[in-house]
């Protein structure tokens, strides 16, 4: 068709914007295609909220396949909410150690007293009294209240802000745009059903409406999505790019007794990986300090050998390059430490694995005990 300056007229966006009609096909799609996660109940059935709730705390931020293996074993090992509740913390931290973001098991331990000591074991079951709970933010409460208890409550996690952006071509860039899609993802949540379209938008963002290349063709929505007609998907949604993140330099000191035990420390409970165990550290600086300076915080003294090679681990907010000095100490420690042996106490090398190190001392470890 060609308007009066004789242009031709582009391809028409569909006629039809997402509404009941896309969910219907939706839920239709999930209904075939769902995926078959632990924390999911049968077709039909509702889900356990201590599950649910469990779940999702380890799913902020962490991919489903990283969470699955440390959600079944929580769940073996504390399977309700009062065995949770009376678990000792440094077992639960030792339990999400390698999952990273440690003041989610914090506030998960601290969520489960709650909810024994104030809600006599049960969960509240709207998603204005879920989120009043420790590290139940807005995206967990409305995710348990849609999930376990089948309010119409909209959850937006990455995946989901994907699939809205292209549904409606929102081209306005993320962050800001963030509370468009909330209300855009609001309109579609169907009154029945809110668990499983909340799921339904995540498996289709994981699946099938992928960040890079998603695939468009086999996509139940691809009638009503705006961004496929007009060929901009791969495009959306528009991130502001983001600083670059700082980097911060260390110096840690892994002390190996003579008979196998390695020094570890608690860190202070305030502060990153608070409470988590690590090998001694300098304070994580601009700067490395000259090696004659970082020595002066070993923590036994010893001959410490420099380790060749840095270990680098990212954080949320900055980056870490952490050089390492390694020694091989006595027995009888007693008469060497050098700083006070507060907080610190010797684990025998094959139990570090079990033991509450994230997974930045994991990797500072490996590489001390490498052979160079
Ligand atoms: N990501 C966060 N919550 C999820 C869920 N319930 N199912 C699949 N992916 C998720
Ligand atoms: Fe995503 Fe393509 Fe489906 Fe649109 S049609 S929702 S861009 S997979």
């Amino acid at each position: 068709m060609r308007d009066s300056v004789g242009a031709v007229a582009r391809k028409q966006l569909p006629l039809r914007p997402a509404g009941p009609d896309t969910v219907a096909a939706l839920l239709d799609w999930y209904d075939r295609e769902r995926r078959d996660l632990p924390w999911r109940m049968r077709r039909g059935r509702r889900a356990d909220p201590y599950k649910v709730w469990l779940s999702e705390i380890m799913l902020q931020q962490t991919t489903v396949k990283a969470v699955i293996p440390f959600y079944e074993k929580f769940l073996l090992r504390w399977p309700t909410v009062e065995a949770l509740a009376a678990a000792d913390l440094d077992d639960v931290l030792a339990a999400w150690a390698g999952l990273g973001y440690y003041s989610r098991a914090r506030n998960l331990h601290k969520c489960a007293q709650v909810v024994v000591a104030e809600h006599g074991g049960r969960f509240p079951r709207t998603e204005a009294e879920l989120g009043t709970l420790p590290g139940i933010g807005p995206y967990t409460a409305a995710a348990v209240a849609a999930i376990a208890f089948g309010e119409a409550a909209t959850p937006v996690d990455g995946n989901i802000e994907r699939v809205v952006s292209r549904l409606f071509a929102v081209r306005r860039p993320l962050p800001a745009a963030k509370r468009e899609i909330k209300r855009l993802a609001e309109s579609l949540t169907p009154q029945r059903r809110a668990g499983d379209f909340a799921q339904a938008m995540m498996d289709l963002g994981a699946t099938v409406c992928s960040p890079k290349r998603p695939s468009c063709l086999v996509c139940p929505l691809q009638q009503d999505c705006h961004a496929h007609a007009l060929g901009i998907e791969a495009q959306l949604p528009v991130k502001l790019a983001r600083a670059e993140r700082p980097v911060r330099f260390g110096t840690a000191f892994l002390a190996l007794r003579e008979d196998g035990h390695v020094l570890v420390r608690k860190r202070r409970e305030a502060g990153l990986l608070g409470g988590m165990l690590e090998i001694p550290s300098t304070d994580w600086g601009d700067d490395w300090l000259q090696a004659d300076l970082a020595l002066v915080q070993q923590p036994v003294r010893a001959d410490w050998w420099a380790v060749p090679g840095v270990v680098s681990h990212t954080f949320t907010h900055f980056r870490l390059e952490l050089q390492l000095f390694r020694a091989i100490v006595p027995v009888d420690t007693s008469m060497t430490f050098w700083a006070s042996p507060e907080r610190c106490r010797w684990v025998p090398r094959h139990e570090l694995s079990n033991a509450a190190l994230p997974s930045v001392m994991k990797k500072a470890i490996a590489h001390a005990l490498r052979e160079h």
